[in-house]
């Protein structure tokens, strides 16, 4: 497993790789690797002759008053993971890599980049747009590896990679969880003992809302004032959004077909959560 730094190594790399193994897969990351990523990673693997895990924690997807400076950086422990998970080659860029000095170019995806966590986190998914298409232009990727954990930024990103005409084809893969339900997250290391009890809070919210959809409920008033309810129960919980929406658009949906998002966002103390399910 080789550990590159520029763009211009990644290339040479890529474009040689291309001949020997055919398909290039890249999963890209902000690092703090676990389990989830380690799906991730894997999925790509089974896929593809050449698979590209990017580690770099990019400052323009993260508000002035967010996490950035203490985002966890663990870096020694995620080569480590991702080499035992098959990955060929790690790409861990400094920022004036991504960013050069005066860089000014961004990919804003208009309408949806301010719904869901867009909303409350502005310019969130401009940072995130901008710093996947570098990621897809710099590797060539026929596949793009992304988790459901995210979901709102995988309907930004197929929008892009459709509008932008990239190569690269999405590949989502499903959420893992701790046994007890939690949503593996980088930003679970934030949590305290107790927080981390509270924060089960989203999944129970999830669960009960498809215990409701598997019952017959459909309708997206009901599902979202029921998930409500359980975060009622959790005073220590401040809910930024429980949502129901088409996973293309995310525009709100009155009822819960086949295909469309349910979503959560919460703050445990001072650490934002996320999870969400698709209806079956
Ligand atoms: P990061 O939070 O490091 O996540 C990298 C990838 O891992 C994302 O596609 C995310 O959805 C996936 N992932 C995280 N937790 C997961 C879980 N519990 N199960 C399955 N997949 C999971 O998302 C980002 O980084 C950044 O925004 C990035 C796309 C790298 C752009 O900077």
């Amino acid at each position: 497993m080789e550990i590159i730094r520029t763009v211009e190594e990644l290339r040479q790399w890529t474009r040689a790789d291309r001949y020997e193994t055919n398909t290039i897969g890249v999963v890209p990351t902000m690092g703090a690797l676990h389990a989830g990523h380690a799906s991730l990673i894997r999925a790509a693997r089974n896929s593809c002759g050449c698979v590209v895990v990017s580690i770099f924690v990019n400052p323009t997807q993260f508000g002035p008053n967010e996490d950035y400076a203490r985002y966890p950086r663990t870096f020694d422990a995620d080569c480590e993971i991702a080499k035992a998970e098959g990955a060929t080659l790690i790409f861990a860029p400094a920022v004036e890599e991504m960013y050069p000095p005066g860089a000014a170019t961004f990919v804003e995806v208009e309408g949806l980049s301010s719904r869901l966590d867009g909303a409350s986190r502005p310019g969130h998914f401009r940072g995130v747009a901008t710093v996947v298409s570098k990621l897809l232009i710099a590797t060539e990727a026929d596949l793009a590896f992304f988790g459901q954990k995210d979901a709102a930024q995988v309907a930004v990103l197929r929008r892009m990679v459709a509008d932008l005409r990239l190569p690269a084809r999405i590949v989502v893969c499903p959420i893992v969880r701790e046994a007890d339900g939690l949503a593996l997250s980088s930003r679970n290391a934030y949590l305290s003992a107790s927080e981390r009890t509270k924060a089960l809070a989203l999944s129970r919210a999830i669960r009960y809302a498809e215990g409701l959809v598997a019952a017959g409920e459909r309708r997206a008033g009901s599902l979202i004032a029921a998930a409500r309810q359980i975060f009622a129960t959790e005073p220590a919980i401040r809910v930024d959004y429980v949502e129901l929406v088409d996973w293309e658009t995310l525009l709100p949906a009155e009822t819960a077909a086949p295909g469309t998002l349910f979503a959560v966002a919460a703050w445990v103390g001072s650490t934002r959560l996320i999870d969400n399910t698709i209806i079956a």
